[in-house]
């Protein structure tokens, strides 16, 4: 039975994959280590956890020596890795804690595959879940393509475009069997309300102000987080040693207009008067060096491995706001404890 571990499996995108492969492939043992920082969340897994092909490992990917003799233990045949600190805001504030995670816990996980597969790769594969900001940020035109030059901006893209390079040299200098993938913004449930969806729709539903940080011009190109699963499991099937592989749905939006979206639906399914949700956009001091606009071209996955997305933005959105409104309570605890200083702190002026 092949032994696969996830990395940061307990997080938002994490927890759909996990699931996924959880669920579609019953003859493999699935390992899903997390540390469970504020962002992880066993809730996110509750369906699953019984299942005799799920394996939960609490640890830290940063313990080099713990990382190790999990491998020697387990010897996993493939790794999918999406642990790290994941949000821009809090890398401005705490750069180090980025570092830690997703440079050094990257290469500590490198180290443990090079040595455990020794130099027997066969049916071996390491795959590294990153993302688009690792390219910079783009003007009015223009797409990211795999081959377009790394310039991150942000404390956030710097580490993982750092861990992007650990992972080619890898592959490179000692023939670990590597893929990357470079996704944009997902959206959907489970994600933590730190990120713009899940934020404004929990502040919608409080009537809280709606921080929209400088004009609300900047654009992000959003894929439901299932599609981009969907995706990962292709990719780590399907997909080709050494390649790297852009993930997004063409689905570009300006921010203010993505708000509008989320106030106008949940106007509509909170019954409230049109217009009222709109009234709590509230403009506060700009995202420091905030990259302009991301877009993907997905082209080479969707022709080379035929993956597409499933769902219209409009369904997707629709979906997401449901299941938070359905899910207060998972948001009630996620929202309480450590989370509250944040907040304040973060949004104080607002
Ligand atoms: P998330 O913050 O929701 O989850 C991260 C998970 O990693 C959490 O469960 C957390 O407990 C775990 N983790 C953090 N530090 C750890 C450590 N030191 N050891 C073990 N586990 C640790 O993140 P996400 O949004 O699900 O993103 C997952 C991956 O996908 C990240 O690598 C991110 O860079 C990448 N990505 C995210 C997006 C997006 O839009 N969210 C888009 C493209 C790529
Ligand atoms: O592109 C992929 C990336 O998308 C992932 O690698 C990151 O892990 C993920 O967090 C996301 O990064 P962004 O910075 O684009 O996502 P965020 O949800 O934080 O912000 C989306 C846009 O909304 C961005 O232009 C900033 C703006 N924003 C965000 C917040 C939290 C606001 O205007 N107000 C806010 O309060």
């Amino acid at each position: 039975m092949p032994k696969i571990l996830i990395t940061g499996g307990a997080g938002f995108i994490g927890s759909h994959v996990v699931r996924l492969f959880v669920k579609e492939y019953p003859g493999y043992d699935i390992y899903n280590l997390d540390k469970l920082t504020y962002a992880g969340n066993l809730e996110n897994l509750k369906d699953i956890e019984e299942l005799h092909n799920y394996h939960f490992v609490k640890g830290d990917i940063v313990d080099g020596n713990f990382i190790h003799e999990l491998f020697e233990k387990e010897k996993f045949d493939g790794v999918i890795h999406l642990a790290a600190e994941s949000h821009v805001d809090r890398s401005i504030k705490n750069p180090m804690e980025f570092i830690f995670t997703n440079v050094v816990g990257t290469v500590n996980l490198l180290n443990a595959a090079k040595s455990v597969w020794k130099d027997d790769f066969q049916d071996k594969l390491f795959y590294h879940v990153s993302t688009d900001e690792v390219y910079g940020s783009l003007d009015e035109g223009g797409f990211f393509v795999e081959s377009t030059s790394y310039d991150p901006q942000s404390p956030y893209s710097a580490s993982k475009a750092s861990s992007d390079h650990f992972v080619r040299a890898y592959h490179n200098t000692y023939g670990i069997p590597v893929i990357i993938s470079n996704c944009s913004n997902n959206y959907g449930p489970n994600q933590f309300p730190e990120k713009l969806v899940p934020l404004f729709i929990n502040n919608i539903r409080n009537n809280k102000p709606l921080p929209v940080y400088g004009k609300g011009e900047n654009v992000r190109d959003w894929l439901y987080v299932i599609d981009h699963a969907r995706a990962i499991d292709l990719v780590y099937h399907k997909g080709k040693v050494g390649e790297t592989y852009n993930i997004g749905g063409f689905n570009e939006w300006k921010n203010i207009d993505l708000i509008k979206v989320l106030c106008k639906v949940m106007d509509e399914k909170l019954g409230r008067e049109p217009g009222a949700s709109e009234n709590l956009i509230t403009y506060v001091q700009d995202r420091a060096g905030h990259d302009m606009r991301y877009a993907i071209d997905a082209t080479k996955i969707m022709k080379e491995l035929g993956w597409e997305p499933s769902l219209q933005f409009e369904e997707g959105i629709a979906k997401t706001i449901d299941w938070y409104l359905n899910n207060q309570k998972w948001l009630d605890n996620v929202t309480s404890g450590n989370y509250k200083s944040y907040y304040e702190e973060q949004y104080k002026d607002v």
